[in-house]
């Protein structure tokens, strides 16, 4: 089941993001005394980074790690490592407060399967195993893109049916090509997968993936999992 939340617009659909971000890693320490979060790529959520930084007080304890990388330098403008060292890292810096662990994909740019299982076994190692016995993100936070992709799992994509490895490479359809993806798995595994969209041309991508799951429209695929999965999107993108 998809719990959906309708913002005014993509500001407020940020901040509202920044809060379930927050609520997530304030119980997670307070229930586990850690909190694990997967962050998303992409230009939508770097709204939400720079908000995110004004709702958590201190970031010890909270391990961030990426849904998806691009394979690319991790300080390439297209880098999910770069966006989030620009945005949230950079507004923690700037009120001198203390980072959280960030968990980039290293080595994505030279050996993407090296990259994803080495990034697959640092998840194994560090994160908790939920009921599945699969890692348990405490949230993961996710895009959808206008043809229903999120994270790196594109439309079709035979990663789709991985069902063993937490971490994959793959090629996608959208620049960069080339990238790294957790996988189904480890995506459903979340105790809470938020996936935040805005504007008119992610409304047939939203209306696709409440439709079913199918392996056309991967963020379909997200719901059924161990925990619960929320879309916060704006009006123009949201269901009429
Ligand atoms: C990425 C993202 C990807 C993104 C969607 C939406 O690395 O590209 O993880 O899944 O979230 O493509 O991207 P926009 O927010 O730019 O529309």
């Amino acid at each position: 089941m998809i719990e959906i939340t309708v913002t005014e617009d993509a500001e407020e659909a940020a901040r509202t993001c920044a809060e379930r971000l927050a609520e997530a890693i304030d119980e997670a320490r307070a229930d586990r005394g850690a909190a694990h979060v997967a962050l998303a790529g992409g230009r939508t959520p770097g709204r939400t980074y720079e908000l995110l930084g004004e709702h958590v007080d201190d970031w010890r304890a909270v391990h961030l790690w990426f849904g998806d990388e691009r394979c690319v330098p991790l300080d390439d403008p297209d880098s999910n490592h770069r966006l989030v060292t620009a945005t949230l890292l950079a507004a923690l810096a700037a009120r001198g407060m203390d980072p959280p662990l960030v968990h980039a994909v290293a080595g994505a740019a030279g050996e993407p399967a090296a990259a994803a299982a080495d990034y697959e076994r640092a998840l194994r190692q560090e994160v908790p195993a939920g009921p599945s016995g699969v890692p348990a993100l405490d949230v993961a936070l996710l895009g959808l893109g206008e043809d229903g992709h999120t994270a790196s799992l594109f439309p079709d994509d035979p990663a789709l049916d991985e069902r063993e490895r937490l971490c994959v490479p793959v090629h996608g359809t959208k620049p960069p090509f080339d990238r790294v993806s957790l996988t189904l798995p480890v995506l459903r595994a979340a105790r809470r997968a938020v996936l935040l969209t805005a504007g008119a041309g992610k409304a047939w991508a939203v209306g696709a993936m409440l439709s079913g799951p199918s392996n056309r429209v991967p963020a379909s695929l997200l719901a059924d999992g161990d925990g619960t999965v929320e879309l916060i999107a704006d009006r123009t993108a949201a269901p009429a």
